[in-house]
């Protein structure tokens, strides 16, 4: 298929699927994904699409108004912003299982999602005109769904996406993927048609389970403030260097073990930050960004010594296979 057909088709078929009052609601996060599929969705039915932003505790710095910039503001998209910090935070607490950990955060969002839809359904049924909320929007890719299936029996099971898949019979709603069937590079080009911002276009991915995943073993408030600080600092660096564009995907992961550091005359016990950027063309395999030595020696310094709490900073190495992109 082409691009420009494939645009015209994929809003034909959600007109022709949705039906003409019916609504139509969607996760957002502000990645690419999520992004152009609430775009499409957007130009193909208007304000009958509701996109939800749902703050799960664990986004990275700024990221929810950056998010209302762009797809609110700028995209005029309807969109609600959800604030499920505290939740998210609390049944988190004591967990460090790392696929008990993406279970809780996918069911929590399909849990607030359903709230939202039950509220959305109510404000529909008080006016005549306007129908029922009948789908739920989801940028799955394709490397999402086939990463998703056991080939060889459940032991063989990658990990758990929490955007893919069966969404519980509770929660009755339709999904729709637009994006299915592409590929990240595909995505993108799809945007670009669609006219989405190439700073939203190009941003890195960002994990459904947001630093939740970066933040190995259990998420404390403590770990997720020194992982947005610690990112921050580290995505700065890559944008002002003008080599965001080269990385595929960047992040500072916060280990659970500690070591021992030196600050003024003090001794101090701190976590330690592990930097991971990789390359990649289809994140189905990636290898890890070869940096310049002076700049990640600079990260390393403003890491250390603007974020209290983290006392090493270390490089991954480590490709995808045999590791994934993600911690955890
Ligand atoms: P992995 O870690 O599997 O990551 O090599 C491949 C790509 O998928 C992203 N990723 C996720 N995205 N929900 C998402 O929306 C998830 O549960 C999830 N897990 C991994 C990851 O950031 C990378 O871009």
């Amino acid at each position: 298929w082409k691009m420009e057909n494939f645009r015209a088709k994929e809003i034909a078929r959600i007109r022709a699927l949705v039906g003409p009052n019916d609504q139509v609601l969607g996760g957002v996060s502000g990645g690419v994904d999520s992004s152009v599929a609430a775009a499409v969705m957007k130009e193909a039915i208007g304000d009958r699409f509701h996109a939800i932003l749902i703050d799960n505790g664990v986004m990275r710095l700024n990221e929810c108004e950056q998010v209302k910039e762009t797809l609110g503001e700028h995209l005029g998209i309807n969109l609600t912003v959800v604030n499920g910090g505290e939740l998210f935070l609390s049944r988190l607490k004591g967990v460090t299982d790392p696929e008990k950990k993406r279970k809780i955060i996918g069911k929590t969002f399909i849990d607030l999602f359903q709230e939202e839809a039950i509220r959305i359904e109510k404000e529909a049924e008080a006016k005549p005109d306007v129908g029922p909320v009948k789908y739920l929007l989801q940028g799955t890719l394709y490397p999402d769904v086939i990463e998703s299936v056991s080939y060889k029996g459940p032991a063989a099971t990658i990990k758990t996406h929490h955007n893919v898949g069966g969404l519980p019979d509770t929660l009755n709603l339709r999904l729709i993927e637009p994006l299915r069937e592409m590929f990240k590079d595909e995505v993108r080009a799809f945007g670009r048609e669609l006219g989405i911002h190439h700073d939203v276009l190009m941003r890195h991915p960002f994990p459904g389970p947001g630093l939740a995943i970066r933040i190995l073993g259990e998420v404390t408030p403590e770990r997720v403030e020194l992982s947005r600080r610690a990112d921050h600092i580290f995505i700065s660096e890559i944008r002002a260097a003008g080599i965001y564009d080269d990385i595929s995907q960047a992040y500072v992961a916060i280990s659970q073990d500690r070591a021992v550091g030196v600050q003024g005359d003090a001794r101090v016990y701190g976590f330690i930050a592990i930097l991971r950027a990789v390359v990649t063309s289809d994140f189905m395999s990636a290898t890890p960004y070869e940096f310049d030595w002076k700049l990640i020696k600079k990260i390393s310094t403003r890491i250390l010594n603007e974020v209290d709490g983290i006392t090493r900073v270390t490089y991954d190495m480590t490709s995808k296979p045999p590791g994934t992109i993600e911690m955890e």
